[in-house]
């Protein structure tokens, strides 16, 4: 539609403003009052003062698993989540003979529920403060940027130690706005989760990666996990004593679900967003990063295919990084196509254009903004020589040899000094953390995958110009001037016979070790880590020194978007940092191209019209049978004669969100969110209110699944039903 804008239309276009439009918006939960007014008008019904309070209903019942949103569903601890959401706990309870994956499952009792994999958790959110001041404390402008980002760094730890009075609370330190704000975040930390309920992947993920991010939609993707906690009702590490967690509030369900035009909207934990970033940012993103992304994702994903059959062990263990690869890199491939095919860096040339204009056209503007703007520019370039290689070294940590090696030999570096002085993720604190992922490893390994990851990845990395590959993973590997594939390759194959890293206790056995243990070690993905530590630290303290000079530069470009918002009379709202935000809107279809309208229904007789019988539009003979009987029981929707499958939506969602309740007026749960349509994805840079949908599993279509296919009804009861 967007090639028939006639050129003063075009003009119209390019001159709006870093505005937030009708639905935009990820909202703090402390910003609800500025937009009160627009929450009620749009058909909030609850007072948005409500809102606010993290600790009050209904904030007080949506929870983080670190990278996915969920909520309580019960007074038992009882959390709903999506299917994909869950898998790598699926995963760890699943054999080749026993592969839940395929299944499904559920408990029939509390004794019957699984242990999630290694690291999984259930974070509460109890209070988020704003501690700027605290943050940007013992600064000077005389400071180089790496001083500058370790100072900031220690006044975090400070801040975060005494925060974290006792282990069932983590607390962490985030950004907004480039660094024109900090806020700290203190959550209950619960720490043995339970897997209780999943459909089967062909339910669970009706429609697989052909699917993925597309409408029209009939995926199932729900799953139910329970928080245990300690007898003492503190979060505890697994145990048989352990009981349920009571939180002191849950969701209500609605089964009547929700109709066309009506008012939802979500609280959860949405990832990342770049609404901000300047033109040359997006440029050089667009045109660099994401095609070298995409190149290495379908590189990896084909060797983890090539290198694992079908239904094999080792495909079993690579199931939640094929699933996550191939998301990512369908996610990248759509949002180049729009940006290719849009008007996306147009839109953002003019913004950055008319942003620098405003600042120029005022001599007070332009003291106060000017120079950090020139400034940032400068960075922004600099950086954009050396970002292949670093995301190749990045990627090389795939290998969970070379993750685990570099990552047990850095603790041991850090642990040589006082917990306090420790690099963030090697202190005390991290302890468990990162033994849970040494244990997470030993499902998730197979050591031809492995190394054939590794290889694909070095391959590449000696494709590149000497000045930028890193003297001492030259030497290590024999890539230095002549390179043979063959003798790479050799030379893996030895290391992987040797290694006795992918051993679990042997694993393990390595935290807590010196660093001389580590020196002397014949290990050779140990040695790898050792050698190529100095290397590595050059590259880190480089990163620190941008990092640090962009802490000065970014808030003020920040600052400066903000006053030019405000004197357009628009509220700013920050890019995503995976906190917990707010975002409202609609049930409403869409127009995705000329000629087509997407209706904001799906029907189970829109499942049959897929079904092949073959993966991934295969499904249980039993929903077959239960869609031709027309069995709808009480979850048919009058408008559409079916049960509602999925709905479309209009809020403003991103990857971290999945999961996360939609909620009605009320605030009852009506379904879940757990994707958005193809059109939406660009909308990580760049927001357009007429194609951003989100994609919502129906409620109706859940309790439907639980009853009829699972006869899961003890966790409908359990779950509490508005009558
Ligand atoms: N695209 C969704 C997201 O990034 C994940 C959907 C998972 N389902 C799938 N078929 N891959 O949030």
């Amino acid at each position: 539609m967007k090639k028939y804008f006639t050129y003063p239309i075009l003009i119209f276009f390019l001159v709006l403003p870093f505005c937030t439009v009708a639905n935009e918006g990820m909202w703090q939960p402390g910003q609800l009052p500025q937009i009160k007014s627009q929450l009620s008008e749009a058909g909030l019904e609850l007072n948005p003062d409500a809102l606010t309070n993290l600790t009050d209903f209904p904030m007080g019942a949506i929870v983080s698993l670190g990278g996915c949103s969920a909520s309580f569903v019960s007074d038992q601890g009882l959390v709903i989540t999506n299917h994909h959401c869950v898998v790598r706990s699926i995963q760890h309870n699943s054999t080749t003979d026993n592969n839940l994956l395929e299944q499904g499952f559920v408990a029939k009792n509390h004794s019957e529920e699984l242990p999630a994999a290694p690291g999984s958790k259930i974070l509460v959110t109890e209070s988020v403060i704003d501690v700027t001041d605290q943050v940007l404390t013992n600064l000077s402008s005389e400071m180089d940027g790496q001083a500058r980002y370790e100072q900031i760094e220690s006044n975090t730890k400070n801040l975060i130690q005494n925060c974290e009075s006792n282990e069932s609370f983590r607390c962490s330190v985030v950004k907004f706005h480039g660094g024109l704000s900090y806020f700290l975040f203190k959550q209950l930390h619960i720490r043995d989760v339970r897997l209780v309920h999943v459909p089967s992947k062909s339910v669970g993920k009706y429609g697989g990666d052909i699917d993925n991010w597309m409408w029209p939609r009939h995926t199932g993707d729900y799953a139910f996990y329970r928080a245990y906690v300690g007898p003492d009702g503190k979060p505890a590490d697994y145990h048989e004593d352990n009981q349920p967690y009571q939180p002191s509030h849950h969701l209500k369900t609605n089964p009547n679900g929700v109709k066309e035009n009506d008012y939802i909207m979500l609280m959860g934990y949405p990832g990342l967003t770049n609404r901000y970033r300047t033109a040359s940012e997006i440029k050089h993103t667009f045109n660099h990063i994401y095609p070298l992304t995409i190149d290495l994702m379908g590189s990896l994903v084909s060797v983890i295919e090539a290198n694992s059959a079908p239904d094999s062990e080792a495909r079993v263990k690579y199931q939640s990084l094929l699933a996550g690869l191939l998301n990512y890199e369908k996610n990248r491939k759509l949002m180049v196509d729009s940006y290719q095919k849009g008007t996306t860096q147009q839109r953002k040339d003019a913004l950055d254009r008319n942003l620098r204009e405003w600042v120029a056209a005022d001599p007070k503007r332009h003291s106060e903004f000017g120079a950090s703007i020139d400034h940032l520019d400068q960075l922004i370039k600099q950086h954009q020589t050396m970002d292949v290689r670093d995301i190749l070294l990045r990627y090389m940590t795939f290998s969970s040899m070379i993750d685990s090696a570099i990552e047990l030999h850095r603790l041991a570096v850090e642990s040589t000094k006082p917990d306090e002085q420790r690099e963030m993720g090697f202190q005390e604190r991290d302890l468990r953390d990162i033994k849970q992922r040494m244990l997470r490893i030993s499902g998730e390994y197979d050591s031809h995958v492995d190394q054939a990851i590794l290889m694909v990845l070095l391959e590449r990395y000696a494709e590149l110009p000497e000045a930028q590959r890193l003297p001492s993973i030259d030497g290590f590997f024999g890539i230095e001037k002549v390179y043979s594939a063959k003798d790479l390759s050799k030379k893996l194959q030895k290391m992987y016979e040797k290694t006795k890293l992918h051993d679990e206790d042997i694993r393990l056995g390595w935290i807590g070790k010196t660093l001389s243990d580590f020196e002397s070690s014949k290990d050779p993905f140990i040695q790898f880590a050792v050698q190529s530590f100095a290397d590595r630290i050059k590259l880190e303290n480089q990163e620190k020194e941008r990092t640090g000079l962009l802490s000065v530069a970014r808030p003020v470009y920040m600052k400066a978007i903000i006053a030019y918002n405000e004197s357009q009379g628009q509220a700013i709202y920050a890019d995503a940092n995976g906190t917990l935000r707010l975002t409202y809107g609609h049930v409403t279809g869409y127009q995705p191209k000329d000629g087509l309208i997407a209706q904001p229904f799906t029907t189970l007789q829109g499942v049959l019209e897929k079904y092949t019988g073959v993966w991934p539009f295969n499904a249980p003979q039993s929903l077959l049978d239960l869609i031709e009987n027309q069995t709808y029981g009480d979850y048919v929707a009058e408008e559409i004669q079916s049960v509602p499958v999925n709905f479309l939506g209009n809020l403003d969602i991103t990857g971290g969100n999945s999961g996360s309740a939609t909620l009605n007026s009320k605030a009852e749960l009506v379904g879940l969110v757990f994707d958005g349509v193809s059109e939406s994805i660009i909308g990580n840079w760049d927001y357009d209110a007429e194609f951003n949908r989100s994609i919502h599993v129906d409620i109706r279509y859940i309790l439907w699944v639980m009853k009829y296919l699972y006869q899961a009804e003890h966790l409908i009861k359990e779950m509490d039903l508005i009558n």
